[in-house]
């Protein structure tokens, strides 16, 4: 068998296309989306990543600023800079790229963050509601990955879904939209005893651990739909997901690509929440109401 390369690129445009006519909606009745991006120090990769989440947001009519703060930037001065972005009518999204640097609590950053203009849906208020109910803000990259399955009519319910990774990012936020979707869902970790054993009983396996290559064709169940959420950088500067797409692929019958495969769907999904906040506010009343959902 050779899988289906699901094309993460294609479907983002897909969203994308939507969104900027209901940005240009926002607009036409007085209200531009604007999103934050805060980056504390000098990491080249998180620099990369904030470049090209203001990017994508020029690209569909989305105002972005990025605040680049110096390394040593104390608690307290970060926390109310945070506060001051919470006061900003012209900011409906506030992302604070991760990691921090070490001697900072990102748990103490996070909550500073009104729920209201968390995008990136990391907030205990969100992540509180994405596991009771509806969360306004589901996290960026395992709503991609529900989005793109649900681009490519591949059905959840009923199936295993088993998620190699319990990150708060990507492995725990993916389980409570899995089970909300009607998956039967397994979640394997580090810690796990005979890994292969739980990936072969997989119908939909979700890779996010961050290790080259760690998953191998013999560990995927004939026919499985195999989603890679990782982005690993080779000694030679190639990028590479969790999964061994050449030994995966002959196996699957769908299969996501790194590059190209989640990556771009993290990104439109936070353009996706970043127009729901301002949706939000622009509603008389600041009620939410159903059709916003994306
Ligand atoms: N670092 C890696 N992924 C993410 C993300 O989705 N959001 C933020 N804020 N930082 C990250």
């Amino acid at each position: 068998m050779s899988a289906k390369r699901i094309d993460g690129k294609l479907i983002s445009d897909f969203f994308r296309a939507e969104f900027k006519l209901r940005v240009a909606r926002l607009i036409e009745r007085g209200t531009r989306p604007g999103l934050a991006v805060v980056i504390v120090g000098s990491d080249a990769a998180s620099q990369v990543y904030v470049r090209n989440k203001a990017r994508a947001c020029e690209s569909i009519g989305i105002y972005s600023e990025v605040h680049a703060l110096s390394a040593d930037v104390s608690q307290d001065e970060l926390t109310a800079f945070v506060e001051s972005l919470n006061q900003n009518p012209a900011i409906h999204g506030i992302l604070v790229q991760l990691p921090l640097p070490k001697r900072i609590d990102d748990r103490a950053v996070i909550e500073a963050i009104s729920p209201d203009k968390d995008v990136d849906g990391f907030h205990y208020a969100n992540m509180g509601a994405l596991v009771i109910d509806e969360s306004r803000f589901p996290p960026c990259t395992p709503y991609g990955v529900m989005k793109m399955l649900e681009y490519e009519g591949i059905a959840v319910e009923g199936q295993h879904v088993v998620i190699v990774g319990r990150s708060n990012i990507v492995g725990k936020p993916q389980a409570m939209l899995m089970l909300k979707a009607g998956g039967t869902v397994t979640v394997c970790h580090s810690k796990t005893r005979d890994l292969a054993r739980f990936t072969r009983d997989a119908d939909i396996l979700v890779a996010a651990v961050g290790k080259a290559g760690m998953i191998t064709g013999d560990m995927i169940k004939p026919g499985a739909v195999v989603i890679d959420v990782g982005i690993n950088r080779l000694p030679d500067g190639k990028l590479v997901g969790d999964v061994d797409f050449e030994s995966a692929s002959a196996v699957a019958s769908a299969i996501t690509p790194v590059p190209g495969g989640v990556g771009p769907m993290t990104i439109t999904m936070l353009l996706g929440n970043t127009l729901r906040a301002a949706e939000f506010c622009a509603v008389p009343g600041g009620r939410m109401n159903e059709t916003m959902i994306a």
